[in-house]
């Protein structure tokens, strides 16, 4: 009666480990399938990993917000620069500094790192690209943007191109659904200090394909919308409606009451 009972948990236990588990890329990258972490050559914890000089300032100023014993309320802060220091990832010996830093257990700082999704654990592009897949953009054309990203890149989603260059990633809502379908463009090339994080609104499989060329010639395509018949959020061609100069309200005439 035991040995059926083990034999049959031995079974599942397989089974969710091969659901979880996908094995490295040729690259030698982890699928994001994959989420938890297993130590890798060029991700393990006894990987030394510090802040840089300009960067600890940084940490100072950032500690200095939240009172001494509650530095723990730092972490998204100082992961979010760890990452922009780090290229665009977190390894894990550097979500290990960050739980040094803020005096917690390492396991708090991965639970919040590997709980939003702005956070990466595994490597991504110079330029990443997230495609907002969320319902108002994917009515708009998301998966059309995204197809032609991947296919003008010759790569899967989260996969690094072969100079480094760029990867395709995907978020929810970005909140700028009105100027959908959008992309933001991450900018990792030069570090924490020239880190951006940018909207490309209205945009078109076409105009997608653009933008990454002009990122790859080193040009910065405008922010924003991508439709020229659109100021900002404004309506494509101009208003239709409320095109009079808006009336004052009436006052209300006191000394009639
Ligand atoms: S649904 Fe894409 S920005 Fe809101």
């Amino acid at each position: 009666m035991f040995a059926p009972v083990v034999r049959l948990a031995s079974k599942k236990l397989l089974e969710i480990h091969q659901v979880f588990y996908q094995p490295p890329h040729a690259s030698g990258s982890f699928s994001t399938a994959l989420n938890y972490h297993i130590d890798s050559p060029d991700n393990n914890p006894d990987i030394p990993w510090e802040f840089s000089e300009a960067n600890k300032e940084k940490v100072k100023e950032i500690l200095s917000h939240y009172p001494s014993n509650y530095k723990q309320s730092a972490v998204i802060p100082l992961l979010d620069l760890a990452q922009q220091q780090h290229g665009g990832w977190l390894p894990v010996s550097a979500m290990n500094a960050v739980a040094k830093i803020v005096e917690v257990a390492p396991i708090r700082v991965y639970e919040v790192a590997t709980f939003y999704s702005m956070f990466n654990q595994s490597k991504v592009g110079k330029y990443h690209l997230l495609v907002c897949g969320t319902a108002p953009c994917m009515i708009r054309g998301s998966r059309e943007i995204e197809e032609a990203l991947l296919k003008h890149l010759g790569v899967k989603r989260n996969e690094v191109t072969k100079d480094g260059m760029f990867s395709v990633g995907e978020m929810e809502c970005m909140g700028c659904c009105v100027n959908a379908p959008m992309i933001t463009v991450v900018d990792y090339s030069k570090g924490s200090e020239g880190y951006t994080y940018d909207y490309y609104e209205d945009v078109t499989p076409k105009r997608v394909v653009e933008i990454v060329e002009m990122l790859r010639r080193g040009e910065t395509p405008p922010v924003g919308t991508q439709n020229p018949l659109r100021i900002k959020s404004g309506p494509e061609g101009g208003n239709t409606t409320l095109l009079s100069e808006p009336k004052s309200p009436p006052c209300r005439d006191l000394d009639a009451c």
